[in-house]
């Protein structure tokens, strides 16, 4: 159990996220410096405005609705490319700031007409990501398709994703699918998901954040590189005992995200998260924010919330941040890179 100064080992801890949003991943601060670059040019009432301030400075106490507004707010905010380029920069140097050494970022490119188009939302991320100088972070980009949007929006997401990729083998590394687990169904996403994996891409999905055992199957069938979520698998969850035993079978890491279930509502506190059976049954995990802005968090933090809910020793969260390199996208000499990287840390520093 970590007791002194948990906060401030957690946050040294050199971290691996690799699942964030990034319009769920904007701060308070970068939310309102985008409101103070909108106002000029937007014809939106002085109500509007008030109430998009309110909901932001609600930060922690916001209510389940006011996060789920925020996805909308920052969606409003984020309609150009310069936009979408400072989102990208601030959200890198808030996670290098909490101790994250390599970086997963997601997002759903969008096309605002006359504006910018999905492949130009990917390139002012890019560009973000080769804008910045910090050479404490290595950052690549998961191009995400909305199960909300049909498979004709998602086809040109691929499309745009796998030319971007072709331009930046080194940066854009998968596809994600997210996007609100009641609507659509997955089983008409895999043909595009497959031919983005066909094409050099790694996927990520999102999975059973509400009971869908058909959906889970069909999921695990096709074998993602990683999935998100996994919260009703378990039979103690909504799940089952034969799904549960083919998740465990699949060796597929798993991106948990703590407190994103918590306050969503489909895990009922820290104690009873899924995490604990997988970390029981030494199932591949890694620990991540999913919307850090949303929902007033950190890496760190969710590395503390680990430590206090599961008992959890500092050796343990060191094996879990290492464990991590392997279910990067990175390739393999950028893995060996990090291991030496976090090896040195640990050795080094006061970090133990
Ligand atoms: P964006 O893709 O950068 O715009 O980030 C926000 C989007 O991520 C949301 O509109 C959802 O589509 C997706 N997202 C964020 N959190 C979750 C989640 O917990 N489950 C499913 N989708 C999510
Ligand atoms: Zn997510």
């Amino acid at each position: 159990m970590l007791e002194v100064n948990d906060s401030v080992f957690c946050k040294k801890l050199p971290k691996v996220e690799l699942h964030a949003h990034l319009n769920g991943s904007l701060s308070t601060k970068t939310l309102r410096e985008l409101i103070e670059l909108q106002k000029p040019l937007s014809d939106n009432s002085d109500a509007t405005w008030n109430i998009w301030e309110a909901i932001i400075e609600h930060g922690q106490k916001r209510t389940l609705e006011e996060c789920f507004q925020i996805f909308g707010i920052a969606h409003s905010l984020t309609t150009t490319p310069a936009t979408v380029y400072k989102a990208t920069q601030d959200v890198i140097k808030e996670f290098v700031d909490d101790g994250v050494r390599y970086l997963e970022l997601r997002s759903t490119p969008r096309n605002v007409p006359q504006i910018m188009s999905k492949a130009q939302y990917i390139q002012a991320m890019v560009d973000a990501i080769q804008g910045m100088t910090d050479d404490q972070i290595l950052v690549k980009l998961m191009v995400s398709i909305d199960r909300r949007q049909g498979k004709e929006s998602a086809s040109e997401t691929v499309d745009a994703a796998v030319v971007a990729y072709h331009q930046n083998p080194k940066i854009i590394v998968g596809l994600d699918l997210s996007g609100d687990p009641t609507k659509g169904l997955v089983s008409d996403y895999l043909p595009v998901l497959a031919r983005g994996r066909n094409a050099g891409l790694k996927i990520s999905i999102h999975c059973a954040e509400v009971p869908n055992s058909d959906e889970v199957e069909e999921i695990l069938n096709f074998h993602p590189d990683r999935l998100g979520h996994c919260t009703c698998i378990h039979p103690l969850h909504g799940g089952s005992q034969e799904l549960w035993i083919k998740l465990l079978h699949s060796h597929i890491p798993v991106e948990l995200c703590l407190t994103s279930n918590v306050k969503c509502g489909t895990v009922e506190n820290y104690k009873k998260h899924h995490f604990i059976h997988l970390f029981t049954a030494k199932h591949p995990i890694v620990l991540a924010t999913d919307d850090k802005g949303v929902f007033a968090t950190s890496l760190s933090e969710e590395y503390v919330l680990a430590a206090n809910s599961y008992d959890l020793s500092k050796e343990q969260l060191w094996k879990m941040t290492m464990s991590s390199i392997d279910y990067t996208f990175a390739s393999e000499e950028e893995k060996n890179r990090l291991k030496q990287m976090f090896m040195q840390i640990k050795e080094l520093s006061d970090v133990q």
